[in-house]
């Protein structure tokens, strides 16, 4: 009796762990939506030298990225571009950005404003 109820109980053990792995290696990938904000940023603007070249969309993170710079747990911090020679707009999505502490867009050509 004890022996069939600890089978039982191993079984479901057993079910519920292939089930926690297969819904893990089958959920889609997260998305970081810092990246994704950040990308939205560099679609609105104009970049002769490159300088954003290495913002990729499908990065786990952006805290490797030019200009670029993350919180020890991950989160961009400071957007750091002046003198590029960047130019265009603000993109909507700059507002995404929510632990943004210091922007430094000086002498480039960047109009519009941070929309929430
Ligand atoms: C920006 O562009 C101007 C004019 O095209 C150029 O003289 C200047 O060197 C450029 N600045 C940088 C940082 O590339
Ligand atoms: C600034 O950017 C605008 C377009 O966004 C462009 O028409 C203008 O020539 C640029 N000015 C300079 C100084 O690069
Ligand atoms: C801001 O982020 C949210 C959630 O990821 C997204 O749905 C929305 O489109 C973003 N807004 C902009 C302006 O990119």
């Amino acid at each position: 009796m004890g022996f069939n109820k600890d089978r039982f109980l191993l079984t479901w053990v057993v079910l519920f762990f292939f089930w926690v792995s297969a819904t893990a290696l089958l959920s889609p990938k997260g998305v970081n939506f810092e990246v994704q904000a950040l990308m939205g940023i560099k679609e609105f603007l104009d970049d002769p030298h490159g300088v954003l070249d290495n913002w990729d969309e499908a990065a786990v993170d952006p805290c490797s990225w030019n200009m670029v710079t993350c919180s020890l747990d991950g989160l961009v911090i400071s957007l750091g571009a002046p003198s590029q020679n960047l130019s265009g707009t603000l993109a909507p999505s700059f507002g995404n950005l929510t632990n943004l502490q210091l922007v430094l867009l000086q002498n480039n050509n960047i109009s519009g404003h941070i929309q929430k």
